[in-house]
């Protein structure tokens, strides 16, 4: 009989549909609010504060208990353990004590019979208010020196002494908005009390590991008491990593005091109220470069709107920092963290963690300077470019990125200098619309900064009728982390994928997980899968040898049957005779990212395992007499190592790219000048629809381009990188301003690129003139 020869790459690699997918466009996916409530169970809501800075006295608690239906009020009284929900430093109350510190803080926790009545008693909370001064922007706290966390600094070579040496010197400045993470689901959790005051916590978490040691902490418990679950979530893209707990830990709180089920689910205008977003950033910076444009040194100073309280926002800062390189060789450079207090929601993880602040500085640096000296953006971004051997500000080597192939190959195959000349032809003939070029590349680190994140565990069993179950760490947010687990583990096993399910992520099967984040969740949760699988496929490997007389590795598994020697049978036939012969058929794998050298602060060594990479060309052409703007072209390029799943990659790149580009065309949060979001609500806040994506588009994997580093049949992570590639459509507006401007003018356009800031830009680059 002939064995298949090869075990790898017939159903990894493969174009898998997702898992849920038949589920998710039924409706009959269940997520954390669907889940069906005992009899008994009670809903929450969150009563939180009016003002931006004050302390307060006496909350009235008789006012929201007269509603009819509602059960009871908790306040941080109530809390038997800390109150504390911040993951990284405690100053993050679940419910304030006796100040609050933004517009939105939670201050008590109101449980009813239904959720329509607990948000109505919430809305009646009165405490007795002493209002103080707050600090709200990037302006008001640099000027009052209103820091939340140390400054950074990181420095290579001699940034002053080559700026006063260097040929053409340039400065500037520039601003970017934050942005709300808009998961469709808001966050919600649902806890029901157990034995011995035991808790099983439903969580819409990335990181169910964190919400069991919070939830543990705040009940004064143990951790072992605690159990979270995530079947998956409805959207995350980083607003679920640390501040989901929040929501956990009062339905917690609400189930133990009550000693019924609990929902805390938060409606649309609550959760974009209470929950941080995206750090808005502002950048100043000075640069020098020689007289073809290479940058010879770089002095930039980041400065970003942190909220009240710590929560992620050192490793944020830290990241964009990490990423002020983008993809360009910078000899000499200095960049210059500040990390601001300011009295609103504590912001936190978002798609790219701080990395796209870095990068777009950068990119609007050399965009400047392009625009200074008369070159087409394109061709100073190439000429800066790193080459293969060259290192980063922090001292890592960039060899696992394809930048130039990157590159080079999307500026030819979309035709960059056909595109610019059509452009410029189009733009002298055309006085009201104009149109607009650009060409992006993308760079992103890949692993936790915070080196211990980077590992994980999983647990596999094979029941006796041959139908494998995988549980991991990871959580599923929509991503595909689930169907690439299964993927992995039915090619291990050299069974049908539809032999394999992934289980829902669950503290008590796999314990100590780290936050799905960081897009690493299937290079960690994948290669912890693939050593369980690995372990049981050589337990009967060795159960096969000895029950055939055959040699270890002669025994192979592929087409989901079981080769030994002459012996051919189906997967499920041995299973079956392992079990009766006593072989365990549950094993647990475990990884750990090797060679990573990494200090937290310390801005020197490898802090990633490689670099993930793309690129993006974008056209668009805007309204010079409205502001509007319209994506009409994308070409994408985008390098996900050898894919575990192209469609599902391209998913994430078309996903990505668009959110991209809604933080820096679109979306913009407003606060009113007492503090209070004015942008609460899909009314006022604009995220992209499908009518933004444009009529052209080609979106395309690297071909042939295997990981470098030794990663999931080296795959490369692609959550978060394409997020990046929104840059190339704002470049591309700039591009249309410019050619509004006259020669060699600076386009003052920041981010986002709105209707208006576009108009404004326009009128500003005419009246240069
Ligand atoms: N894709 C979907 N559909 N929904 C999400 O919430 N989150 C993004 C990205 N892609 C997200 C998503 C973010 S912020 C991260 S870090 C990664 O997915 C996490 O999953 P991964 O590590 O499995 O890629
Ligand atoms: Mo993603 S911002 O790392 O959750």
């Amino acid at each position: 009989m002939n064995a298949p020869l090869s075990r790898h790459g017939s159903i990894v690699g493969q174009s898998h549909r997702h898992d849920s997918a038949h589920l998710h466009v039924t409706g009959q996916a269940h997520y954390t609010a669907d889940i069906p409530l005992p009899a008994g169970a009670l809903h929450a809501a969150i009563a939180y504060s009016p003002h931006a800075h004050a302390t307060f006295s006496r909350i009235d608690r008789a006012a929201m208990q007269a509603e009819p239906g509602v059960i009871g009020v908790l306040t941080a009284q109530d809390i038997p353990g800390h109150n504390n929900y911040g993951g990284i430093r405690p100053d993050d109350p679940l419910l304030a004590e006796t100040r609050v510190e933004y517009a939105g803080q939670p201050v008590c926790l109101v449980v009813a019979a239904s959720h329509t009545t607990a948000r109505q008693a919430a809305r009646k909370l009165s405490a007795n208010w002493q209002p103080l001064p707050a600090i709200l922007d990037i302006d008001a706290a640099l000027a009052a020196n209103h820091f939340l966390l140390p400054s950074e600094t990181l420095v290579r070579g001699e940034p002053d002494a080559a700026m006063a040496a260097a040929p053409r010197q340039f400065s500037g400045q520039f601003a970017m908005g934050g942005q709300e993470h808009f998961y469709l689901e808001s966050q919600v959790a649902v806890a029901t009390p157990g034995e011995d005051n035991g808790v099983l916590v439903h969580s819409s978490t990335q990181h169910p590991s964190e919400v069991q040691h919070i939830v543990a902490e705040a009940l004064g418990l143990r951790a072992s008491q605690v159990t979270v679950q995530c079947r998956r979530m409805g959207g995350a893209f980083g607003g679920k990593e640390s501040q989901a707990a929040l929501v956990a830990t009062l339905a917690a709180l609400g189930a133990r005091h009550f000693e019924r089920t609990v929902c805390l689910r938060l409606d649309r205008d609550d959760d974009m109220l209470i929950t941080g977003k995206r750090h808005d950033f502002q950048v100043r910076y000075r640069a020098g470069t020689d007289e073809a444009g290479h940058v010879l040194a770089l002095d930039v100073k980041l400065a970003s709107r942190c909220g009240y309280s710590a929560d992620l926002s050192g490793p944020v800062n830290d990241r964009a920092m990490l990423h002020i390189d983008n993809a360009y060789w910078l000899p000499a450079v200095r960049v210059t963290s500040h990390r601001l207090k300011t009295h609103t929601a504590s912001n936190t993880a978002f798609r790219g963690f701080g990395g796209p602040q870095g990068m777009l500085a950068i990119e609007a640096i050399l965009d400047d300077i392009a625009r200074q000296t008369g070159v087409d953006p394109w061709s100073l971004r190439r000429k800066n470019l790193y080459q293969p051997h060259q290192t980063t500000p922090y001292g890592m080597s960039v060899e696992s990125a394809p930048l130039a192939t990157l590159v080079d190959s999307l500026a030819q195959e979309g035709r960059y200098a056909e595109k610019r000349a059509a452009v410029d032809a189009f733009n002298a003939a055309s006085p009201t619309v104009k149109r607009g070029l650009a060409l992006t590349p993308v760079k992103f680190g890949i692993s936790f900064t915070a080196t211990h994140y980077n590992q994980a565990g999983a647990l596999l069993h094979i029941y006796t009728d041959g139908s494998v179950l995988i549980h991991h760490g990871g959580t599923e947010m929509g991503q595909g982390l689930f169907t690439k687990i299964a993927q992995i583990v039915a090619e291990e096993l050299g069974i049908r994928l539809e032999r394999v399910s992934v289980s829902a992520t669950d503290t008590a099967k796999v314990p100590n997980t780290s936050a799905t984040a960081a897009s690493s969740g299937s290079d960690l949760n994948g290669q912890a899968a693939a050593a369980a699988a690995q372990c049981l496929r050589s337990r009967l490997a060795a159960f096969a040898a000895a029950r055939f007389g055959i040699r270890e590795e002669d025994v192979l598994f592929a087409n989901d049957q079981v080769f030994a020697g002459p012996n051919v049978l189906g997967f499920d036939a041995l299973v079956k005779a392992a079990y009766l012969a006593r072989v365990q058929l549950s094993a647990t794998g475990y990884y750990a990212t090797p060679g990573l050298a990494y200090e937290k602060g310390s801005f020197q060594g490898r802090p990633f395992y490689y670099f993930a990479c793309a690129a993006a060309l974008a056209e668009v052409a805007i309204d010079t007499l409205t502001g509007e703007m319209r994506t009409l072209s994308l070409d994408v390029l985008h390098d996900a190592g050898r894919s575990l799943n192209p469609a599902l990659d391209i998913g994430q790149v078309e996903g990505g790219l668009m959110q991209g580009l809604g933080w820096l065309t679109m979306e913009q949060l407003v606060w009113t000048a007492d503090g209070k979001l004015a942008t609460h609500a899909p009314s006022t806040y604009k995220i992209p629809t499908a009518r933004n994506w444009p009529a052209s588009s080609r979106i395309r994997l690297l071909a042939h381009a295997p990981n470098p580093a030794d990663t999931i049949h080296r795959s490369k992570a692609v959550g978060e990188p394409p997020f990046m590639l929104g840059m190339a459509v704002f470049f591309a507006v700039r591009d249309a301003v410019a050619a509004c401007a006259p020669a060699k003018a600076p386009v003052a356009l920041n981010a986002p690129a709105t209707a208006e800031a576009i108009l404004h830009a326009v009128q500003a680059a005419r009246a240069q003139r």
